[in-house]
This record gives structure tokens, sequence and C-alpha cells, in this order.
């Protein structure tokens, strides 16, 4: 691990005498070279990826109901915890109206089941892995032991799979052929290194997960987290909502019950005869990482899909609606705004952010969203005449993808709801001279084994390699310096955004995060407490493609 002194001006008084760590080597090169390609990147369009067309026919928009992913049943709720089991299996889904699309589900349904949960009592989902591949499920936004946090080689093996123990192979059973070629050729070699991740817990078709929940309450999403494969699996529709709720929050008055909308967005392509179109390399994705070369920095679907429903509309009454908005989409970007027939722009109340309540009400016109994220937003229709119509569009898409869904208001109503001036009271408020110390890490395009990568501090992910180590409590501030949009997540907890590119965060940074957004050439600061639990965790990219193809790295916490 390298490490510098950290001699620039403008450092924040309490980290001064402290040093700036990295992971790789040749930090400070390393960051500034990032700086100055970002200049440049800046100007450029404000996507990182490239769209599929769909050859199949598409439905018009604002047609198809908004579909509402029914909350699944606990089998059992004794002992203080609540039990779950859900199926992986493939199931053929109507997304397109009259089509049925062969998908890889939670339950036989996309999005899978929501569970709802309350804060501190613990949920144990039982897994079984019906697919064709191995798998593993990550509670994004969970504060969860490490074993149950879903390490990209924790695989559960499906029915026939071969024996990792005897072949040595825990995810890439079938890759009798070679992983050589062009492009992703060199990946392989990272997929063989996690096969030989020796901390790898490796089970046979089924898995608990035990989630405590002792956290804010939040709009938490569970996904397939397999290494290599994280992105066509989400894809091919693993993934679903989770819930948890708390009485405080409850007795906010917020809109609720039918007012409360969770609403998953996520972009998707599909064939002539009605299947998900991805450029894997290889469409079983049982063998060779990666994606098609003209996609190597993400896959945007030329559909919009709120909840599994292709730019939906949903009947509303004349009230203010909660909007638990998660972006889902793997490379897509959004700015979302609220337009009515007549063009006039409602206000987007935000009232929380990934990891929960903002302390107080933050308005927006215009609401980014990079994936992974989630907004939890109040909108009022009551100004919006019985009839009329509020769309809700993307700024950054375009001809369809402009669209996203639409809310038709049906009728005048009661509202009993409220926005509170003050919201939660519980925000941690860290300062920078609480840091134990300051990293900088980069996150940027690179080789890799020969190949396209995308790199953390210079490296691609590899299990078996510790990057980062934290000791159980302190807090640290993490400099993320990016070329291109690099949505990063950390897992475990939560963090604040202290700057942007030097300055104040903006608006809709508030709150307690577990996604950051960094633009083009920007640097950003975070700030944490690592708590709660000790262990191997991950942070990564979340635009998917760039996590499968390296972006991601370890974060030990001891
Ligand atoms: Cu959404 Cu590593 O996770
Ligand atoms: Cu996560
Ligand atoms: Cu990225």
């Amino acid at each position: 691990m390298s490490e510098r002194d950290d001699d620039r001006p403008g450092r924040a008084r309490g980290a001064t005498r402290r040093k700036v760590l990295g992971i790789g080597g040749a930090l400070g090169l390393t960051a500034a070279t990032g700086l100055s390609t970002a200049a440049a990147l800046a100007r450029h369009p404000p996507f990182t990826g490239d769209e599929l067309r769909s050859a199949a026919p598409l439905p018009p928009a604002f047609q198809v109901p908004l579909p509402l992913p029914s909350a699944l049943a606990p089998i059992s709720t004794s002992g203080g915890i609540d039990r779950y089991e859900i199926t992986q299996r493939e199931a053929a889904v109507e997304i397109l109206p009259g089509v049925r699309t062969p998908m890889w589900t939670y339950g036989g349904t996309f999005p899978g089941p929501t569970i709802e949960s309350r804060r501190g009592r613990p949920v144990t989902v039982r897994h079984h892995n019906e697919l064709p591949v191995p798998t593993v499920v990550h509670l994004h936004g969970g504060h969860t032991p490490a074993s149950a946090d879903g390490y990209p080689t924790d695989l559960v093996l499906p029915e026939g799979w071969p024996d990792p123990a005897r072949t040595g192979r825990a995810g890439h059973g079938m890759s009798g052929h070679g992983m050589s070629g062009h492009g992703m050729s060199g990946h392989g070699a990272s997929g063989m290194q996690g096969m030989r991740d020796p901390r790898a817990v490796v089970t046979r078709l089924t898995r608990d997960y035990t989630f405590p929940l002792d956290q804010r309450p939040a709009l938490l999403w569970y996904h397939d987290h397999r290494m290599d494969f994280t992105a066509p699996a989400i894809w091919r529709g693993l993934a679903g909502m989770h819930i948890v709720r708390d009485d405080a929050e409850d007795s906010l008055g917020l809109p609720a019950g039918r007012r409360e909308l969770p609403l998953m967005i996520a972009d998707r392509v599909f064939t002539a005869a009605g299947a998900l179109d991805y450029p894997a390399l290889d469409p079983t994705l049982r063998g060779r990482p990666g994606v098609r070369d003209a996609y190597l920095a993400g896959v945007l679907g030329d559909v919009i899909l709120v909840n599994g429903a292709p730019w939906p509309v949903h009947e509303v009454d004349a009230a203010r609606y909660r909007l638990r908005v998660l972006n889902a989409s793997n490379a897509r970007h959004y700015e979302l705004e609220a337009v009515t027939d007549n063009g006039r722009r409602l206000d987007l109340v935000q009232v929380g952010a990934d990891q929960g309540l903002l302390a107080a009400p933050v308005a927006h016109r215009l609401l980014p969203i990079a994936p992974a994220e989630r907004y939890d937003v109040v909108i009022d229709f009551a100004g919006v005449p019985v009839g009329g119509r509020v769309r809700v569009v993307n700024r950054l898409g375009s001809g369809r993808t402009r669209d996203v869904m639409a809310f038709r208001v049906a009728r005048e109503a009661t509202d009993e709801s409220r926005v509170p001036r003050v919201l939660s009271r519980d925000l941690p408020a860290w300062r920078r001279s609480d840091a134990a110390r300051v990293r900088e890490l980069s996150f940027r395009a690179g080789r890799m084994h020969g190949g396209h990568g995308w790199l953390i501090d210079g490296r691609p992910f590899d299990p078996a390699r510790t990057d980062v180590t934290v000791p159980l409590g302190d807090v640290e501030v993490w400099r993320l310096v990016a070329d291109v949009h690099h949505p990063v997540h950390l897992h475990l907890v939560g963090f604040r955004v202290l700057s942007r590119g030097g300055r104040p965060p903006l608006p809709h940074d508030a709150g307690l995060k577990d996604t950051v957004s960094l633009r083009p050439g920007e640097s950003a600061e975070i700030i944490t407490r690592f708590d709660g639990y000790r262990g191997r965790y991950l942070f990564h990219c979340h635009n998917a493609e760039h996590e499968d193809m390296g972006m991601m790295a370890n974060l030990e916490v001891v």
C-alpha cells in the first residue's frame, strides 16, 4: 500500500497531519491524470454506455398500468425473526403487452417481490437457486454482517454445477472453452482468481441470508452480485425491493398506503421474439464474462420500465404521493422532472436519500438519479385538474427514452398527509476533524489483462487482494476521482457527501447515501464511520458493466 503526505493547499484542518492513502501505486499521479482527462470528458454526453435497439414492436407510452410488486408473505414470524423464502427461477413474464419474455426471476416476477421489514427486526431470506448458473444475493444498502452480504464468490451453485472442491472452480464450472479472444479476453483471468478465492463460502442449491436490519428506515434493494456476471443477471431480472420502516417515520404523516409508491426504474431491450437482448459475449452466462466491445462503457436500453412495465401510467387522487424512486438500470442515468399537460413543472420534494430520511425536506424541479441511487420524494397532484396528466420525463433521454411514466389525476380527494419541516434528528454529522485518515481513490478506464477494463486506482478487482483496511469504528474521508460517470457504492455503511469538485455538495447530495454519482472529471469527498461488523466488504462502481469489468475493490473492516 502506498501513501504520501498530503501537502495540498485547502486541506481541512483536521486532516492536515494525516496521510492520504490510496490502494494502488503512484497515487497522486493517477489522480492528477484522471482530472486532466476529465476536463475534456466534461463536455461529453451525459451517458456512459451505448444504446441497444429493440426489434420488438413497442407499446405507446402511458397505456400500460403501473404494476405494484406484491409484498412477500413471511413463512413464519416467530422468535422475533421474519422468515421468507424466494426461489430464483426462469419464468416467462409479461413485460410488453401480450408478449411473454423469458427472464431470470426472484419468485417468478419482475421486479421480485417486495420485502417489508421493521428496523431492528431481523429478516431471514432462504433463497433457492433453480437457475442454470450460480447466483449470490446482495441486499443493497443493508447494514449486514459480511457472511450475509453477498460477496461475489459466496455462490449458491445450481443443480448439476460441478463441485468447486473437486474442480477448484467455484464460479466458472463450464468454462472448458478458452477464455481467449479480444475485448474482454483477459478478464477471464480475473475470473480464474475468483475461482481460487480461499475465503469464498459456497453452498449448493440454497442459502439463508439473515439481515439484522438494525439501521435507519430506507428503501433498499436486493440483486444478484455474482463475480463477472452481475450486469447480465440484473438485466435478466434478478432485482427486487426491500423496505425498512420504523415507528418514528410512520408517525411523520407522510403520504402512505396506496399513496406511497415504490418505483423501480430500469431500461431494457427486446428482440423480435420478445426476449431480452443483451450484448453478452457468452449468452449462457456460464463461462466467459463480458460484453461486445461497443458496450464496454455500459449497456443502455431503449425501453424504459417502471416496476417492470414499459412507460406505465398510474391513476392518482388530487393529493400528495410519496414516490420511492430506485434507479435499477445497469448504466442509464436520469434527470427526472414531473411536467403537467400545460408544461408546468411540479416540485419534487425530497424527503429521503439512499439511506433514509433527510433532516429536512429539499425541493427539486430536476432530480438526477444514477444507477443504484434511491430518492424518496413527495409530489402534490392537488393543483392538477381532474382528468389532467403529469408526465415524468428524463431530461437526459432522447426520443422514446425521454418518457418514463405518467400519472393521471382521476379524482378530487381529501389529503391528511403532510411533509414536516423536520424529518429526522438522527442523521450522523461526522466532521472532517473526526477522520482518522483520508484516502484518495481513482475510478478510471484502463488496461486489464490485455483488454479493456475499468479500474480502481489502476487495478481490476481481485477477491484475493485486500485493497482497503479500516479498523472498526474509524471515521474516514474518501476522495473519489472519476474520468467518466461512475456511481460509486460502498457496502456496509452509509456516508455523507462532503464536497464535489472542491465545492459544497449539491442539493440532491443531502442526507445519508450509499451511492454517490461522480460526474465526468469530478472528484467528490465522502465521510463515514465504518461501524457494525468486521469482515470483507466491497466498494465498486454501480454502472453494472463497469463493475463486472473490474471496477470493484475489497474493503476489509478489522
Ligand atoms: Cu447494489 Cu455491491 O451492490
Ligand atoms: Cu450494496
Ligand atoms: Cu463506472
